[in-house]
């Protein structure tokens, strides 16, 4: 075994886990990588970059012993029980003050646990949420690390020279006490399954309403991306458009099925909401959006059974493309609100104390729901870091006070040619009712009083009022 001693150690070497070690490498840090699959080992060592001191080995004790003291070491590896088991292989070769990093898509309450199982023996555990794919991994993710301080401190030089930059400020900020890294990362991928999920309804209404082929979605999606709506998700939407299939040399895109998988963050998103409370509707619409997909049979039945039909039209097709252009740029915004409002909530309830400014910040290079408002974003936080919803900042209510219209007639249209735009519909409700002083929730109090004694309060005095209805 040789002496060399490495500045840092991946456990799990799939695309990600080798991508990251390749990213470390070319900033100047020598990296070892452990996979029991020896074959992934020689892959990476084959994709080193020239002068890059970069080793792959098949035991994690190998891997362990080679390694710089305090030892820093990330597992990239499916998140559950492998987590897990991959810390009970670690712990005889640990020593106290190693650092273990958890960077994939683990759930907040499992890294709570791993953090006060490791503490206990000395060991600092980090849940880091890391976003940006295969490439952002390679070329520069965004990083959201959390929890143990001292931990942090030591990771902050090797993180900050891997991470995306913007403005020549690196894409990693420190995200909060205890979970605060994976919560912040599983929120991010609840907004990333919303803006998806409306960028496919407004796809459904241009391609099945309006008509356009693939050809006019891509130059339309390309043209967005050159103006307000520039994003990470609207700029490979332009370019999907344009792949064809090697199989049948139509466009790729038509040939999928449309069955969405899921690895369960949206769903997580989701059901801590309800947890908190919060109320983050799109996001929860986008999650059933895309378990009604699975129900492929049922649907076909259904089809054949009320026929829907959907009329293309011929004229006034710019028209809808504006119109679908705003309703987008403004249901973005909102769900973005929803999900900055749930780490808002999540930062004071499960102790936290989540920099919103930061998360925006980190959020605007590298990972996959970067966009030029997250500029926006950080500007309003950095006036009012404790802002409660990015809705009651002034610049952002300018834009949507003047897009809400179109998102309103957008929504009215697809609803009259039965194209379902759920996503954006939560959206608009989400806003029209954050808007009202007054719901109809007065009504839900006096139902609730009037079968169960569930009691209500008054309008016009203090205190808790029941009534013989
Ligand atoms: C990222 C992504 C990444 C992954 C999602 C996919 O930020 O790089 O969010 O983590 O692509 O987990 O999630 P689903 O498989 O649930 O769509």
């Amino acid at each position: 075994m040789s002496n060399t001693l490495y500045d840092f150690g991946m456990i799990g070497l799939g695309t990600m886990g080798r991508n990251l070690l390749l990213n470390l490498a070319d900033h100047g840090f020598s990296v070892i990588g452990f996979d029991k699959d020896i074959s992934k080992g020689a892959t990476l060592e084959a994709a080193a970059t020239a002068g890059t001191t970069v080793k792959g080995v098949s035991t994690l004790a190998e891997m362990v012993q080679q390694l710089k003291r305090p030892r820093k070491m990330m597992m990239l590896v499916p998140a559950g029980s492998v987590v897990d088991s991959v810390i009970e292989d670690l712990l005889p070769l640990l020593e106290k003050g190693d650092i273990v990093i958890d960077g994939g898509n683990s759930h907040f309450t499992d890294t709570l646990r791993r953090i006060t199982y490791l503490q206990d023996k000395g060991i600092h555990f980090m849940g880091i949420g890391v976003s940006g794919g295969e490439q952002g991994a390679r070329t520069g993710p965004s990083i959201m690390p959390g929890g143990d301080i001292a931990a942090w401190k030591e990771m902050k030089p090797l993180l900050e020279a891997v991470s995306a930059k913007v403005n020549d400020e690196p894409c990693v900020a420190y995200m909060g006490k205890g979970a605060a890294g994976h919560y912040v990362k599983m929120v991010h991928n609840g907004i990333e399954y919303a803006i998806m999920q409306l960028i496919s309804e407004v796809y459904d209404i241009l391609k099945y309403h309006v008509g356009l082929s693939n050809d006019e979605l891509h130059t339309v999606f390309k043209t967005w991306n050159e103006g307000e709506l520039q994003s990470f998700l609207i700029e490979i939407t332009a370019e999907i458009f344009l792949k064809e299939d090697d199989l049948t040399k139509n466009r790729l895109v038509d040939m999928i099925y449309d069955k969405a998988g899921s690895k369960g963050t949206g769903k997580w998103t989701s059901q801590d909401a309800m947890n908190l409370p919060v109320s983050i509707p799109t996001i929860d619409a986008a999650v059933a959006m895309r378990t009604l997909s699975g129900f492929k049979d049922e649907r076909t039945a259904a089809a054949a059974l009320y026929k829907p039909t959907i009329k293309t039209i011929t004229e006034g097709k710019e028209k809808i493309i504006q119109l679908a252009h705003d309703a987008l740029y403004c249901a973005i915004i909102i769900s973005y609100a929803q999900g900055l409002s749930m780490l808002h909530k999540a930062s004071s309830e499960l102790q936290m104390d989540i920099p919103l400014k930061d998360v925006v910040r980190i959020w605007r290079g590298g990972c996959i729901i970067r966009s030029s408002l997250l500029e926006i974003f950080t500007a309003a936080y950095k006036r009012d870091a404790m802002l409660a919803n990015i809705l009651l900042n002034k610049k952002v209510a300018a834009i949507v006070k003047k897009k809400q219209g179109n998102l309103r007639k957008f929504i009215q249209k697809s609803i009259a040619v039965k194209i379902p735009v759920t996503a954006l519909s939560t959206a608009l409700g989400y806003f029209d009712a954050y808007c009202r002083e007054r719901m109809p929730t007065n009504l839900i109090q006096a139902q609730r009083d009037l079968f169960g004694a569930h009691t209500y309060q008054r309008t016009d005095k203090e205190g808790t009022f029941h009534t013989e209805w």
